[in-house]
């Protein structure tokens, strides 16, 4: 947060304050928001403005429509769904920028709020448009950013516009990310141990690389498992993993030899012969030790109890922990136990930071009842991902003026 404003520092009484959020949210088959954590997330800078007598505009992109409007991308719901939970109307705009749009705004009162159409409904948004970056800036007197999902991405709403801006600044849940996903990962109370999991070593092999330089203990489970059991030539049977990857895992667990970092993997699993994803069926299920092995025509679809047992000995004694991807299929009920269980180590453990990220690892702790019980939940898929490699993300960076 060097050299980066927060809202805090600034003055917005009776001022247009032009906020990105990241509205970016799921919706279930009636249209109805189906996980509202990034609006909840985004609260606490909202009420702070509007509090403080701010007239507050948001902009948000949601899904990927191309760069042209398209109704099943319309923010429009998500403004009814934020009305509620401020108990306060909001102002939906069908446009984003553009005369009607700063006639509109320059009518709002003081301690009103706004939510202007998905700024992906033009092309200029991904291409960082300098004009439509402009034109976003001339809607608000100071420009907020709390859009922590969405500061990996160069674009006009999240890095252009903050160019053009004379006061700008993070939002509350910007400083909180950066904070629990930066600092506290950078110099972490120890003993620091990192889960991860999900489908692909290739999209989490920098995480590693960077994390085996601060981690006191590394745990893989999920599929990304199988591909390190694969480099170690052990038998995966038909369990999915990366075989071109199996060069960059052996690094990792040379790395993690050399700094004496302990590497766990999982030691054993539950697999099935048959898996039928999109039904969420699968078929004879059993459990098999690494040393065994998979069998060909088996795969494997969770961490078994063993393993669960030996990751649950290490989050006990952590003083921060850093979650991020299942340990299996958790979307079929009886594949979801060893990432149930890793919910319930992680809340069980309360004399340690614990930091949740990715949309898996999320939705598994909401469900399994201990969301609650951690310290902080990240709203941020690839930015957290982005970030926790350690690479800067162009929305902070523009911040700061860089
Ligand atoms: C996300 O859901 O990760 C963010 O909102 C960014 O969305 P994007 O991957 O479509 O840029």
């Amino acid at each position: 947060m060097e050299g980066i404003k927060t809202i805090k520092d600034i003055d917005v009484a009776g001022k247009r304050v032009l906020v990105r959020v990241d509205f970016n949210v799921p919706f279930d088959a009636k249209g109805k928001v189906s996980d509202d954590t990034r609006i909840e997330g985004a609260l606490p800078t909202i009420r702070d403005l509007l509090g403080r007598g701010a007239k507050v505009i948001l902009l948000s992109h949601l899904g990927r429509p191309k760069g042209k409007p398209n109704p099943k991308y319309s923010l429009r719901p998500v403004s009814a769904a934020l009305a509620e939970k401020l108990d306060q109307p909001v102002l939906f705009l069908e446009e984003n920028h553009g005369p009607d749009v700063e006639k509109a705004v320059a009518a709002m009162n003081d301690g009103t709020v706004a939510l202007l159409e998905n700024v992906r409904f033009h092309p200029g948004e991904e291409a960082n448009d300098a004009e439509l970056a402009a034109a976003f800036a001339r809607l608000g007197e100071g420009y907020v950013n709390d859009a922590f999902g969405t500061a990996h991405r160069a674009h006009a709403s999240t890095e252009g516009v903050a160019r053009h801006v004379a006061v700008k600044a993070a939002g509350y849940l910007l400083e909180k990310e950066l904070k629990f996903l930066g600092e506290q990962t950078d110099k972490p109370t120890h003993p620091f141990v990192v889960i991860l999991g999900g489908a692909k070593v290739s999209d989490k092999i920098n995480v590693i690389n960077r994390l085996l330089e601060k981690a006191d203990a590394i745990l893989i489970g999920g599929a990304m498992a199988y591909t390190f059991q694969l480099a170690q030539g052990r038998n995966i049977g038909n369990s999915l993993a990366e075989p071109d990857k199996a060069d960059v895992a052996l690094a990792a667990l040379k790395k993690a030899e050399e700094r004496g970092v302990k590497f766990l993997l999982p030691v054993d699993n539950l697999i099935t012969d048959k898996l039928d994803f999109a039904n969420g069926a699968i078929g004879d299920t059993r459990m098999a030790n690494s040393e065994e092995g998979i069998p060909d025509g088996w795969e494997g679809v969770d961490i078994g109890p063993a393993t669960m047992e030996l990751f649950k000995r290490e989050i006990a004694t952590a003083r921060t922990v850093l979650w991020n991807g299942p340990m299996g299929i958790f979307e079929i009920k009886s594949c979801a136990g060893g990432t149930f269980s890793i919910a319930e180590a992680v809340a069980g453990n309360r004399d340690c930071v614990s930091i949740i990220g990715g949309g898996d690892s999320v939705k598994a702790l909401k469900q399994s009842g201990h969301a609650d019980k951690v310290t902080f939940i990240s709203t941020g898929g690839g930015a957290s991902l982005e970030f926790l490699e350690g690479k800067t993300l162009p929305g902070v960076a523009a911040l700061r003026g860089d």
